[in-house]
């Protein structure tokens, strides 16, 4: 396989992470990175053998030879940065959410189709063995016919130890709604099929400034089936992320991203294994797509509708 040059715009906490899969693939490398801290950029670069390096992503598109550019800045400058790369005829994989509002997800998801570059969006649960592992069992039926889906989450303190940073913990384009909840959103879409919105409440602190510390909101599945969502932070305890379905023969959950456990009525909930052979690889499917082959990606349409949902849980914001 050809390998394929990659670009990386925004190197914090989720850039370099990636940087460190793309290095190692066998088909990938990262030739260029871009970010508007000078002094991360070049240390970065340096590390990454004297790539070239940037503090302007306009510059990185006219002057690096790229065949994909992860864009892993925070949500705001998504939609810019994405329709930048997108005009110049380069696949693109963007950071979830997709965008700060549906205005500009939808834009982002017209323009890559127009553009017919591979756009892809980094939701990792798909890849997983513990969400698979999941998927799988609510197909086979593992919960009989569905009553209800569930999301909790719980988190000690909102922004998280290893995030952070102001715009995490802010109301413009921060929150656990948005930056964990689309996760799930998207993970439901994928299983149960398109959700509908009724209601939600936000707890709000009175900064307007701060990002939300509570959510409680009721969604449907298509056939009205509820979906409820819950969280909280700021709380005692330990970090929880709850994701369950309640069924007529059975519950079966996802904890914290990967854990899954279950039982059948009249049985204790105990763990139950994930399926390993369903895990897979974000960046071998990209590798693929990239090489005109069939994969499996999540692509800016997954992240429209699940920004459609999104936003109406942040509308009281
Ligand atoms: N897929 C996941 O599981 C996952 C996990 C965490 C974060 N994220 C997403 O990744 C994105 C980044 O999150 P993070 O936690 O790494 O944020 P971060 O604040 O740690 O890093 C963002 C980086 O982008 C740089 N940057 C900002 N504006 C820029 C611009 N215009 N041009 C170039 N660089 C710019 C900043 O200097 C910073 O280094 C967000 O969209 C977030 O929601 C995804």
């Amino acid at each position: 396989m050809q390998k394929h040059k990659v670009g990386v715009i925004g190197l914090g906490a989720i850039g370099e992470r990636l940087i460190k899969g793309i290095s190692q693939h066998e088909s990938l490398e990262v030739v260029a990175v871009c970010d508007t801290a000078k002094e991360r950029v070049e240390k970065v670069a340096n590390e990454l053998g004297d790539i070239q390096w940037f503090t302007s992503h306009l510059t990185m598109l006219e002057e690096a030879k790229v065949d994909l550019v992860y864009v892993a800045v925070p949500p705001k400058f998504h939609h810019k940065i994405t329709l930048d790369v997108v005009d110049k005829g380069i696949h693109v994989l963007c950071e979830k959410p997709l965008a700060n509002s549906v205005e500009e997800a939808h834009e982002m998801m017209q323009k890559a189709e127009e553009a017919k570059v591979v756009h892809a969006m980094n939701f990792p649960l798909n890849y997983s063995p513990g969400a698979n592992t999941f998927a799988k069992l609510v197909k086979e039926n593992y919960v009989g016919k569905i009553r209800r889906v569930e999301l909790n989450m719980h988190f000690p303190t909102w922004p998280r130890f290893w995030q952070q940073n102001d715009w995490i913990a802010g109301r413009e384009q921060g929150g656990f709604v948005l930056e964990v909840g689309v996760h799930y959103i998207q993970l439901t879409q994928k299983i149960f099929g398109p959700l509908k919105h009724a209601t939600s409440s936000l707890e709000l602190p009175e900064d307007p400034t701060k990002c939300e510390t509570g959510i409680f909101a009721s969604l449907t599945l298509e056939d009205g089936t509820p979906f409820v969502m819950n969280g909280l932070s700021q709380i005692p305890g330990q970090e929880r992320i709850a994701y369950t379905v309640y069924g007529s023969e059975g519950t079966l959950s996802l904890i914290n991203w990967s854990e899954l456990e279950g039982g059948k009525l009249g049985e204790d909930i105990l763990p139950i294994p994930a399926d390993e052979t369903l895990s897979s690889s974000l960046l071998n499917h990209l590798s693929l797509a990239l090489n005109g082959k069939e994969s499996e990606l999540y692509s800016f349409v997954d992240g429209y509708h699940a920004q459609v949902i999104l936003e109406k849980l942040r509308e009281s914001k």
